[in-house]
């Protein structure tokens, strides 16, 4: 007797456009390894390092992991109307603390990022979902020259803002938003489905003991690699904050394979584009007090547990 088959599942195709950064090269991995995510490309910007460095990692971390085939095309190498203001969590390579890393024999894409954008949404038979972990230079710079490309993007899933105070250690800006307002301002505009997923949520999955217990049982160069990330990641988590290191960009693409992970609610986001102190600011207004339509989704809890259940299972052979 033959049991009904469950209908295979197509993977999703997903654009990741990222800055790596330890917790990038994790959402790569992710995506690379999820069977419910077709990497179809990766496209670097500049952010948690100058943009020769990003671009290194991502290449470095795609032939670690054996996915020397996905294209990735370099963005830009700055702020779309302000100088650069690097992350600082991520040491001077941007990922330090895997200096076994190969380093990448693999080329980079001869297509800047927003060009290659647009050759793959083109190519594409169905608008694509994108990933964002990174400032949103190269989708700000896209919405500029492809305005007619949009509506192949079928939505963005976006690691940035934070948009409630819950409580003491977070910031009222987030370094996404912060880095580059005027890309995030031109996306929030563009009317492209977005799903914000803030400091809100990603400071909810936090790699402690108990965590650090199970990636420790991972006992392969992938998790080795992936713990020796983790603990030179956490640095600036736990000295300012005291805290584990916040797992911001793969809570982002995980809800690719499962986007249960989260809860969501619609609202308008402005961004501050002049503060002294909060410039970056994601301002949302949940009760249409500005009178204006919502334009993103933004994630306001988690399941944190379920979310690094889903990233020990990528991460296991
Ligand atoms: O604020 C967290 C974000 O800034 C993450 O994407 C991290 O990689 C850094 O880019
Ligand atoms: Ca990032």
């Amino acid at each position: 007797m033959t049991t009904a088959q469950a209908p295979a599942v197509r993977p999703t195709p997903i654009l990741l456009d990222c800055d790596p950064g330890h917790d990038d090269a994790i959402a790569i991995v992710m995506a690379h390894r999820s069977p419910a995510i077709d990497l179809v490309g990766v496209t670097v910007t500049c952010g948690n390092a100058e943009i020769d460095k990003t671009v290194s990692n991502a290449l470095r971390v795609l032939q670690f992991i054996g996915a020397a085939d996905v294209p990735v095309a370099a963005g830009c190498r700055r702020p779309l109307a302000r100088p650069l203001v690097l992350g600082a969590a991520d040491g001077p390579s941007g990922l330090e603390g895997s200096p076994y890393l190969p380093a990448a024999t693999k080329a980079v894409e001869p297509l800047h990022a927003v060009d290659f954008l647009a050759e793959t949404l083109r190519k594409a038979p169905e608008p694509l979902r994108i990933v964002a972990t990174g400032p949103l230079c190269n989708l700000g710079l896209f919405v500029l020259k492809y305005r007619q490309l949009l509506s192949k993007i079928k939505d963005i899933t976006w690691m940035g803002g934070v948009f409630y105070r819950k409580s003491e250690i977070i910031t009222p800006t987030e370094f996404n938003a912060s880095c580059d307002p005027e890309a995030l301002r031109l996306v929030l505009d563009s009317g492209v489905p977005l799903t914000a997923v803030g400091l809100d949520v990603t400071m909810q999955v936090l790699v402690e003991s108990p965590q650090y217990a199970e990636f420790g049982k991972i006992d392969t160069a992938l998790g080795r690699v992936v713990v020796d990330w983790l603990k030179f990641y956490e640095r600036l988590h736990r000295t300012s904050m005291g805290v584990g290191g916040a797992l911001h960009d793969p809570l982002a693409l995980a809800l690719i394979v499962d986007p249960t992970l989260v809860r969501t609610r619609p609202a308008h986001i402005a961004v501050d584009l002049s503060g002294s102190f909060t410039l970056g600011a994601t301002v949302a207004d949940f009760w249409n007090e500005r009178g204006m339509p919502p334009n993103a989704n933004i994630a306001t809890e988690v399941d944190a547990d379920r979310f690094f259940d889903l990233l020990y299972n990528l991460l296991r052979d």
